[in-house]
């Protein structure tokens, strides 16, 4: 046996290079075919005497494995370096794809919406802090000490004795313009509001008001009703039905809910509107003169109404949307349905 051809097939096995396919080719053809020399190797083996064939083999072994590893970097490197060159090949001139832009959220249209309605009648817009004390969302409108919904069950508190929550209303954004500004007020704060409730297809434990005022001298029931019916119309659209059902809310007396007819199923009954025809889409009344009074404003000389909506109802209605959790999951296979509103 040759020792010394062993030995220069694996030198030239080791030195071996790639720069593509065809080399590549060219390595495998002479080291690792058949007819390679490495092939030649094992084609010998016939002329080893007996007592030297297993020492033969061993090396001859040793030479295959070489070349089939060496044959695997090869490739490796061939095509590390045709990916790198492809990306060099790049067209940085080219017009760029068709990116799809973000649209706007249906809940942020819907807020928009509401306060061009409202702004055209001459309300103007208001803020507050979602974290509130207990004065501004509580006491000042005529909460009694011990009303139910100052309860753990309703309320996020954030510290005790001075209470301070999350606000469970955007009410109290009307305490805090009442306190500053004078009548005549007319006034629309949306904003989010926080409560502590199981959330469904129909309660969410986040989820946003928008709160109007309007006081001034000789404001009755009446203004508030003509002053939502314009709302429903604008909103939902001409043939939308409006009713006020008495109600109780500490800081309006009269109070009445706020329901339109379900746009969904048309009034047949749904799960959104519990099968009965008509939505709640929020509360109002006449604001309570001990509220006024609470807020610095004179309760003989002036009156005012107040009503307060959810937007996510309102949104609900308006694109027929039957769960209000998507409002809040960030599905995108669900907000792409509102591009056309860009
Ligand atoms: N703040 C009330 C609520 O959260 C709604 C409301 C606002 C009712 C104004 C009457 C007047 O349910």
């Amino acid at each position: 046996m040759n020792q010394d051809k062993i030995v220069a097939i694996k030198e030239a096995i080791a030195q071996a290079r790639a720069k593509n396919k065809e080399e590549l080719e060219a390595f495998r053809m002479k080291f690792i075919s058949k007819k390679s020399v490495v092939g030649e190797l094992f084609a010998e083996m016939g002329k080893i005497p007996n007592e030297k064939k297993r020492e033969y083999g061993q090396l001859i072994n040793g030479v295959k494995q070489a070349a089939e590893a060496k044959f695997q970097e090869l490739i490796d490197r061939v095509n590390e370096s045709s990916k790198k060159s492809k990306s060099a090949d790049l067209d940085l001139t080219l017009p760029p794809s068709n990116q799809s832009v973000g649209g706007i959220h249906p809940l942020t249209a819907t807020r928009q919406r509401i306060i061009e309605i409202f702004e055209r009648i001459g309300f103007n817009l208001s803020e507050g802090p979602e974290i509130e004390d207990d004065w501004h969302n509580f006491t000042a409108l005529n909460f009694p000490e011990n009303h139910p919904a100052r309860e753990m069950q309703d309320t996020f508190f954030i510290e005790k004795n001075p209470d301070i929550a999350l606000r469970t209303h955007t009410s109290s954004v009307q305490v805090r313009v009442m306190e500053n500004q004078k009548p005549p007020i007319r006034t629309l704060s949306p904003g989010r509001v926080y409560r502590n409730e199981a959330i469904s297809a129909r309660a969410h434990c986040i989820f946003h008001q928008v709160e109007g005022l309007y006081v001034d001298e000789n404001v009755g029931f009446s203004d508030l009703k003509n002053t939502l019916y314009h709302f429903a119309k604008e909103m939902f659209g001409k043939g939308t039905k409006v009713r006020f059902r008495p109600s109780y809310f500490p800081f309006t007396e009269p109070s009445a809910e706020i329901d339109i007819s379900c746009l969904l199923c048309g009034g047949k009954g749904c799960n959104v509107c519990k099968g009965t025809g008509w939505v709640e889409i929020g509360g109002s009344g006449m604001v309570d003169p001990n509220v006024l009074e609470n807020c610095g404003i004179d309760s003989k000389k002036y009156t005012g109404f107040a009503f307060g909506m959810g937007i996510e109802r309102i949104a609900m209605l308006k694109y027929q949307i039957k769960d209000l959790r998507l409002f809040t999951e960030n599905d995108v296979r669900f907000l792409r349905q509102f591009r056309p509103l860009l």
